[in-house]
């Protein structure tokens, strides 16, 4: 039996703490610093953040944890899986799964990526890096609207701007490389082509040589109804995406995700983990918008509601180097997760709002909520971020599993809850 440890607090890792747990080689789930709905189902150490690399390897030899699952992307590019590796945890048989840190430039670096991806022929938008604003702002001059300017570090899923005017985009520069609103991460940035399409996301599992994609997503960026306002982390998700047909995703696997564990072998970092890769998709040609080398929030919760497998024997077998013994297995019919945030969101809010209903959520068939953000007072959950719960429900088909969640949402309230209305729907027209 097998201890497991996940780092992060959000939704995501509530989603893989309470997958992990089902699996029949796990003895033991523990959560740093987790939050307070994944008490459910792992151990919570809430004073070891994400970024203590020393406190998480002493809680490791401590509990003695075989395998360390990273949800957020900061540690992974700060070299967490470096670390376990420099301080000897790894040969000591404590494995994380993830990929080094110079693997997870493909996440951390926009102009690594791109360059990249041009390297090995991957689609994607036609771009050019830059790291001076006046040849940024000179190069626009001489484009076409629609274009989009993207900060080349990590901005919290809120780097990219798509500009519909060259005015706009000449803002955007003045607001990445100048006012730096994103801070260091926008001291060089990319400027890529528009590309049309529906977005879908493929989460798919690695182990360097062996590459094994999950159910298809898609996730909800903007914060209103039909894809209106400014982009959050996310505000619902749904498996599977029907816009990713069987052959659409034959070309995913031969066009973009083998193309890409071959590449990171040929360039001496090998991939380990999740590559998430988001994708633009027209007329069944998908191109990749960006990679990142963990699993999605929210589309996590979907996807792992309907694996079949069991999530702990598949990420040992990336960490051992054995994936190509497995076959990734899905349950019939498909899910939905509503997230639930603070009103207000992602602009300023108030928290310490009571939550209530959750008990009679509970009791709805098929229906899991995820917590992202809550805290327990006077045992009373209350609101502690942006993004609070992510209600989360399945069914035989989208439309199923879109009434169950909305349903389940329905029970649950708190002053200023904000949800959108409509996660889902594409799903819907596009299997009409
Ligand atoms: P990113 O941070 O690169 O994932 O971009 C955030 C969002 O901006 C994506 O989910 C897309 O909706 C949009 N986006 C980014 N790049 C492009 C592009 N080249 N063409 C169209 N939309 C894009
Ligand atoms: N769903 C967006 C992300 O995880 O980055």
């Amino acid at each position: 039996m097998s201890r497991v440890l996940v780092i992060g607090s959000g939704g995501r890792e509530h989603a893989l703490a309470w997958k992990l747990k089902q699996s029949k080689s796990v003895e033991e789930v523990f959560c740093a610093p987790g939050n307070c709905g994944i008490v459910d189902c792992a151990i919570t150490i809430p004073d070891i953040k994400v970024d203590d690399f020393k406190g998480l390897a002493n809680l490791v030899r401590t509990f003695e944890i075989d395998l360390t699952v990273v949800g957020p992307e900061v540690p992974l590019v700060n070299g967490i899986v470096d670390y376990w590796l420099d301080k000897g945890l790894i040969k000591e048989g404590h494995f994380i799964f993830g990929p080094s840190k110079k693997a997870a430039r493909l996440e951390g670096s926009k102009t690594y990526a791109k360059r990249f991806m041009q390297r090995h022929g991957i689609p994607t938008a036609n771009f050019r890096n830059f790291s001076d604003p006046c040849r940024a702002i000179s190069y626009i001059k001489k484009q076409e609207a629609p274009i989009v300017v993207k900060a080349s570090g990590l901005a919290q899923g809120k780097g990219a701007i798509v500009c519909h005017t060259l005015d706009d985009a000449v803002r955007a520069v003045d607001q990445i490389m100048v006012k730096k609103v994103f801070g260091d991460s926008g001291n060089k940035i990319v400027i890529e082509e528009f590309m049309p399409g529906e977005e879908a996301s493929i989460l798919a599992l690695t182990d360097g040589t062996t590459i094994l994609p999950l159910v298809s997503s898609q996730d909800h960026k903007p914060i209103y109804n039909n894809e209106k306002g400014p982009n959050t982390g996310g505000m619902g998700a749904y498996a599977p995406a029907p816009i990713v047909t069987k052959s659409v995703m034959k070309k995913i696997k031969e066009q973009i995700l083998i193309p890409t564990i071959q590449g990171m072998r040929q360039e001496g970092s090998p991939l380990i983990g999740c590559l998430y890769a988001g994708l633009m998709i027209d007329n069944g040609q998908p191109r990749v918008v960006e990679y990142n080398l963990r699993f999605g929030d929210p589309e996590a919760q979907p996807v792992l509601t309907l694996l079949e497998n069991d999530l702990f024997l598949l990420l040992n077998a990336c960490v051992n180097g054995k994936l190509h013994e497995h076959k990734i297995m899905n349950k019939q019919g498909a899910a939905c997760c509503v997230v639930m945030a603070s009103g207000g969101y992602p602009g300023k809010y108030e928290t310490d709002k009571i939550i209530s209903g959750l008990d009679e959520a509970a009791k709805i068939p098929n229906t899991y909520v995820f917590h992202a953000a809550t805290k327990i007072e006077n045992e009373i959950f209350i609101t502690n971020g942006g993004r609070i719960l992510g209600v989360t429900g399945t069914g035989s088909n989208i439309e199923e599993a879109i009434n169950t969640t909305y349903s389940c949402v329905s029970k649950i309230s708190w002053q200023d809850e904000y949800h959108r209305t409509d996660i889902g729907q594409k799903a819907l027209r596009n299997t009409q």
